[in-house]
């Protein structure tokens, strides 16, 4: 009896969760989702996640800087994302006499707030299915057109899903005015910075603070000093009270790209071609790079964000191999297309169609990538765009080459070339002529890209020079792979399967798969449009006998204190806290010990994008800020796993704790009504 209960609690447990923690839900669909979503714990309705009717937790999301996404926490329209979000307007507004970057900023008042050049985010008004109004005959850009139309500072996309089985249309709008409000320093914000990137236990406080300003109806506005902050429809509320393991959790945000429906070709030119490929490129780069930064603290400086972006894929990309081939995802792909083959022999030709589309497309794919990765990396061909780009005025040249100049090093860039052509020589079938009589002149890639270093005269700011460009070699080398540049600027797609040639045969593939597979629950693949992924707070057993626990704690980041080593010397008012237990009231009873809770471990589907997603609990409060994923969990992009792929967020009690204790910004805390 009690055996025969097990079994069928097991069975009940696996069915039922595997049903309900995969997935990237379009928040106007969510309606579909919500009787799982409250058999897993959710308090609310469909409405209050989305509504076109009344305030919705949709009207406190934005999309932050066109690539991540942010929350508004107060009807202030006070923001907060992450701080590898706010990055580049931090480092925009840093100087090396104001220097927020290293030491972190807080206004004290409104006025003390720092405006952010460039800096927008999208609002979502609303989102419609426009796929019958596309079917008759209307046109994208005139859809887009008339909802534009509609509304001051409106923005509209129209995306499609499915690969173009459906399209929607999205009304934003986008705000201008945007400013900086507070930041950790980067010993907080990127504390292990690319050791511990994609790594669980993790201890980073990868939060930053801005508020969105409006003109005096509270519409979108350009920069003024007279505009006042935004008052939202609808702000999140904070929750304090922490999670638990088990907890329901649920991200709203805006998820870049995915490919839950690829073929096994598509899997198999992933995991054995592009990561490795990219991988090894990299790791050639990064040596280079790493050996020049620790000889040099100004190269340490120079290269730091190009670092950390080249870094940042690579470490995902050998997460991501390993992943698919731990799963098997190619044999299980393989092994659904056989059933999908065998149930609907009529459809089998769209299969071949993609296998053949595939084949077509590899080399022009292939070629796309390995430019990516070799010669769009030699830095200083970018001067030659620079010289010769005629819709440049003379001062934004001057502007763009002094920005160029200011983080190049032509001894790394030297040695880059030098790797990086011999790669592409060595790896591609696509020349031009001119390029391969320059390699063979000089005597081969190595060669040639040493002559070029040594000859060219290019090398600085100072020895630039207008009339010398035309004549130097490097231009001569820049217009030789000129050609390659266009050859594969038409294989130039977000993935291999976007091509269109190739995603033509997804559109019916897709539409076969949906009416085949009853099953399945079909989600569009992430497009960095606005969606909600639900799951629950939970640790994993990361290796045989060693189970990581979902939450981590101030302990950890003294644990890791260092002041020897950059990334991990921990700030003094950090180090102050802890001796004297000086926690307010943010500390909490964990693991037997009183202390600040720092990070912790959700079964969410996110991808790049959702950095910076607000995470919400049963309820619908804040309970932290989305900011990374596990390493093991990469291959969740293609295969999601959710016995082991975990999402990382900042706990909203160390945010808090950060801009109390370290920051001493209280006004911020009673802002948000804690
Ligand atoms: N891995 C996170 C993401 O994919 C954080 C990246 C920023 N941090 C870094 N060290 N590069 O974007
Ligand atoms: N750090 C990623 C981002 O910037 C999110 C992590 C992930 O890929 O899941 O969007």
């Amino acid at each position: 009896m009690k055996r025969s209960l097990l079994i069928f609690a097991l069975l009940f447990a696996t069915t039922f969760t595997a049903i309900a923690d995969k997935g990237m839900w379009l928040p106007s669909l969510i309606a579909s989702r919500i009787d799982d979503m409250k058999s897993k714990g959710f308090k609310l309705d469909a409405e209050d996640i989305y509504s076109i009717n009344q305030a919705s937790l949709k009207d406190a999301v934005v999309m932050f800087d066109g690539g991540c996404t942010g929350e508004i926490v107060s009807e202030k329209g006070l923001l907060l994302t992450n701080h590898h979000c706010g990055y580049d307007a931090i480092q925009a507004l840093s100087t090396v006499e104001h220097d927020y970057l290293t030491n972190g900023f807080w206004a004290m008042n409104h006025a003390e707030e720092l405006y952010c050049e460039g800096l927008k985010v999208h609002i979502l008004v609303r989102m419609e299915d426009v796929t019958d109004r596309i079917a008759a005959g209307e046109t994208k850009a005139d859809i887009i057109a008339k909802a534009e139309a509609e509304g001051v500072g409106f923005k509209a996309t129209v995306e499609s899903m499915y690969y173009g089985n459906e399209a929607y249309l999205f009304i934003y709008r986008e705000f201008n005015d945007v400013r900086l409000v507070g930041t950790p320093p980067t010993t907080i914000g990127k504390f292990g910075a690319d050791n511990d990137n994609w790594i669980w236990p993790r201890h980073t406080g990868d939060f930053s603070v801005f508020r969105i300003y409006a003109n005096e109806n509270n519409e979108p506005a350009a920069y003024s000093s007279d505009n006042k902050p935004y008052k939202p429809a609808r702000h999140f509320h904070i929750s304090t009270k922490g999670i638990k393991e088990g907890d329901f959790t649920m991200i709203y945000g805006f998820p870049g790209n995915t490919q839950e429906y690829i073929t096994s070709d598509a899997v198999k030119y992933v995991a054995e071609v592009s990561d490795p490929t990219k991988i090894a490129l990299r790791t050639q780069r990064l040596d280079i790079i790493g050996a020049a930064q620790a000889s040099s603290p100004a190269i340490r400086i120079q290269y730091a964000a190009k670092q950390a972006n080249i870094a940042n894929a690579w470490k995902k990309w050998q997460g991501e191999v390993k992943g698919i081939n731990r799963l098997g995802t190619y044999d299980k792909k393989l092994a659904y297309e056989e059933r999908f083959r065998r149930e609907n022999p009529d459809k089998a030709y769209l299969l071949d169609s993609l296998a053949a589309a595939y084949e077509r497309n590899y080399e022009g794919y292939y070629h796309y990538e390995l430019y990516s990765e070799t010669l769009r990396g030699i830095e200083l061909t970018q001067v030659v765009y620079i010289a010769l780009n005629d819709r440049l005025s003379e001062d934004e040249r001057q502007a763009a080459l002094e920005r160029f100049y200011k983080d190049y090093n032509h001894n790394v860039d030297r040695q880059i070339a030098v790797a990086m052509l011999s790669a592409y020589a060595e790896k591609a079938s696509i020349f031009s002529p001119e390029l391969s009589a320059l390699l063979e002149e000089h005597g081969g890639p190595a060669a040639y890209a040493e002559w070029l270093y040594a000859n060219t005269t290019l090398s600085s700011l100072e020895s630039y020079n207008t009339e010398n460009v035309m004549s130097d070699p490097i231009t001569e080398f820049t217009l030789a792979i000129e050609p390659i540049r266009m050859y594969v600027r038409d294989y130039t797609y977000r993935n291999f399967s976007n091509i269109p040639d190739i995603e033509r045969w997804y559109r019916p593939y897709v539409k076969a798969l949906m009416e085949w597979d009853k099953e399945r629950a079909f989600f569009p693949d992430a497009n960095l449009t606005l969606r909600v992924a639900y799951g629950k707070v939970a640790g994993y057993w990361y290796a045989d006998g060693e189970y990581h626990l979902p939450q981590t704690t101030l302990e950890g980041i003294i644990a890791k204190d260092n002041p020897d080593i950059y990334d991990y010397n921990v700030p003094q008012a950090l180090r102050d806290a802890y001796a004297t237990k000086d926690y307010g009231r943010w500390g909490r009873e964990i693991n037997g010990k009183y202390t600040v809770p720092v990070c912790f471990i959700a079964t969410n589907h996110t991808t790049g994008g959702n950095s910076g997603s607000p995470v919400i609990n049963a309820k619908g409060e804040l309970i932290g800020i989305n900011f990374d994923r596990t390493w093991l969990s990469t291959m969740s992009d293609i295969e999601f796993d959710e016995t082991l792929c975990r999402n990382i967020i900042c706990d909203i009690r160390y945010v808090m704790f950060v801009i109390d204790k370290v920051g001493g910004a209280e006004w911020l805390i009673e802002e948000m009504g804690i």
